[in-house]
């Protein structure tokens, strides 16, 4: 499904900071302006470097957000297929990638289900894939999205406006030990089960239905110290759960790996330890060309072994990008080359 450019409606948080309740809002951060206003993208040259596009080879692009990256890919002189979740997401860098003909395709889908998309465009093998994971700033700043805790708005935090789960479900349908294993497993939050019993005492009163209800029973249960907002975890813990965020990376590192072709190249970025274990784990388990055991004779030849690690160390954001974009502090950028 190639998406047209739709309008969106313009918020109430929008029209109380001035903004023109007539302007679109894809105009706002027009495509001339580059992806600024919608995301800065994070780590832009060592990504292009590490995937090597050039003229008449295929990248895919899992997570096309605002299109930055796809950008400096399609510069290059590469072919890009590009896959979102959220629709505003692929009408915003359609629009913005117009320029690049059909070189440049977007499709809006989960990027776990990248295979498919590629089976469609009748692509069997390409030459590099991209994720950079996790929500764009576009995202975070829309108050109706529901993923900040710096703003009121629904309790929502889907991806894909359409997904079957919100985190208005979550909070006011799972029991206390399950809200308090996700806050704890997904957000690594120490005070999770306090914060679990407080919100199911709130929820029984009135089922919490905006962000600023959420942060509210939190900081009753864990009151403000230090310079992190109490609620960081807990919101984190929720998007990941009702986004389905990790399943999709593991499933997608997998299948991606699959389509490339010897010599193709994965990177991937992700911004916190969760995310990042997994990507090293299975750039790991697939790089390493012996296993030897205490057990074993001697060693034995890794069945899975098909990737040369192109970062031994991850990669991270220098001064310069991290004091113009702090989201790019905690980024950390993983590559590897199919064998
Ligand atoms: C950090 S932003 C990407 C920014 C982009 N690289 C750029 O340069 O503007 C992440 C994007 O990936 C999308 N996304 C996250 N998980 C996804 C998934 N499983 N499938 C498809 N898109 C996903 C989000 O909707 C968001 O637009």
């Amino acid at each position: 499904m190639i998406h047209p450019k739709v309008e969106f409606a313009v918020s109430a948080a929008d029209k109380s900071r001035g903004r023109s309740a007539l302007k679109p809002r894809a105009s706002r951060n027009s495509p001339d302006e580059g992806s600024k206003g919608y995301h800065l993208s994070v780590l832009p040259e060592e990504t292009v470097a590490l995937l090597a596009p050039e003229p008449g080879r295929v990248i895919l692009d899992g997570t096309l957000g605002g299109g930055g990256h796809s950008e400096a890919l399609l510069e290059a002189g590469a072919r890009v297929i590009a896959t979102d979740r959220d629709p505003e997401a692929i009408a915003f860098a359609t629009e913005r990638l117009a320029r690049f003909g059909d070189r440049f395709q977007a499709v809006r889908a989960n990027f776990a289900e990248a295979g498919e998309v590629l089976d469609r465009l009748g692509v069997a093998q390409i030459d590099g894939a991209l994720l950079d994971i996790g929500v764009s700033s576009r995202q975070i700043d829309a108050p109706e999205r529901g993923f900040s805790f710096q703003e009121n708005g629904p309790l929502d935090m889907r991806m894909d406006p359409s997904g079957p789960v919100t985190a208005a479900d979550l909070v006011n349908n799972s029991s206390a030990e399950d809200l308090a294993d996700l806050f704890w497993k997904l957000g690594e939050e120490s005070a999770s089960r306090r914060i679990a019993a407080q919100i199911v005492r709130d929820r029984a009163e009135r089922p919490l239905a905006t962000t600023f209800d959420l942060v509210h029973s939190v900081e009753k249960a864990s009151p403000r110290h230090g310079r992190t907002h109490p609620a960081t975890k807990v919101f984190q813990a929720l998007r990941i759960a009702v986004n389905g965020e990790l399943e999709a990376l593991e499933s997608a590192l997998s299948s991606i790996s699959a389509r490339l072709r010897p010599g193709g190249r994965f990177a991937v970025i992700t911004f916190h330890s969760l995310e990042d274990r997994i990507v090293k784990t299975f750039f790991k388990a697939r790089s390493t060309e012996w296993l030897d055991r205490p057990e074993w004779p001697e060693p034995r030849r890794n069945p899975d072994f098909q990737f040369r690690l192109l970062t031994p160390k991850p990669v991270v954001a220098s001064e310069a990008e991290q004091s113009r974009n702090p989201r790019a502090r905690s980024a950390k950028l993983r590559a590897a080359q199919k064998l």
